[in-house]
């Protein structure tokens, strides 16, 4: 049996990558699916190598969630977890999901986030706003961007010279190293 979740991203999917590595020997844990909304998403490439099916979603199928939502049911996921999808999800997909959608964000929310605050973007406001540090957020997903209730975060400080691409990484070596340890909890806890 076990838990069936669906990694939903549309980017270059090194987390997703992470993810499906770190619970590849995990009976009780089963990475099912990834859903993508972009046909040449790199994230793809990555499922496909892992051997992970992939499902890609146009706005359309998202936005009449029905049909979405009868394709998550039908692959029986118990869990949704957003690794870099950019779209919001649909309140009937929430409704259905109660406290089973989760996202990562690349900020300390409620700081940087919101519509459009995504990627380099968030580096580069964070940088201009001449911030001590920075880090990032897993969190509940509600009907709003970036909102929902915070269940772990992590910082990094910025040194002196940062860039964007240099805080990116940082970020990036942090979500590498905690988002899948605070999803196993998350999970196992239910
Ligand atoms: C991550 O930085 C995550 O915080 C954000 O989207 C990015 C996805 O990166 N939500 P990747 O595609 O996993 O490399």
């Amino acid at each position: 049996m076990g838990l069936n979740i669906a990694l939903f991203a549309s980017g270059t999917g090194t987390n997703v990558d992470n993810i499906i590595n770190f619970f590849s020997n995990n009976k009780n844990i089963n990475i099912k699916l990834v859903v993508c909304n972009k046909a040449d998403a790199i994230v793809l490439k990555k499922a496909a190598a892992k051997n992970v099916p992939v499902a890609i979603v146009s706005d359309k199928a998202v936005y009449n969630s029905e049909k979405l939502l009868h394709f998550l049911r039908a692959n029986e996921i118990d869990w949704i977890v957003l690794a870099g999808f950019l779209w919001l999800i649909p309140s009937s997909i929430i409704k259905s999901y109660p406290n089973k959608i989760v996202n990562i964000h690349p900020s300390l929310l409620p700081k940087f986030g919101g519509k459009g605050m995504y990627g380099t973007r968030v580096h580069e406001s964070v940088i201009a706003n001449k911030e001590k540090e920075s880090g990032i957020t897993v969190h509940y997903v509600n009907e709003r961007f970036d909102e929902g209730e915070i269940i772990f975060q992590k910082s990094c400080l910025l040194t002196d010279n940062e860039s964007a691409a240099s805080l990116a990484q940082k970020v990036h070596l942090l979500e590498y190293e905690h988002f899948p340890k605070v999803l196993e909890k998350l999970f196992l806890k239910q």
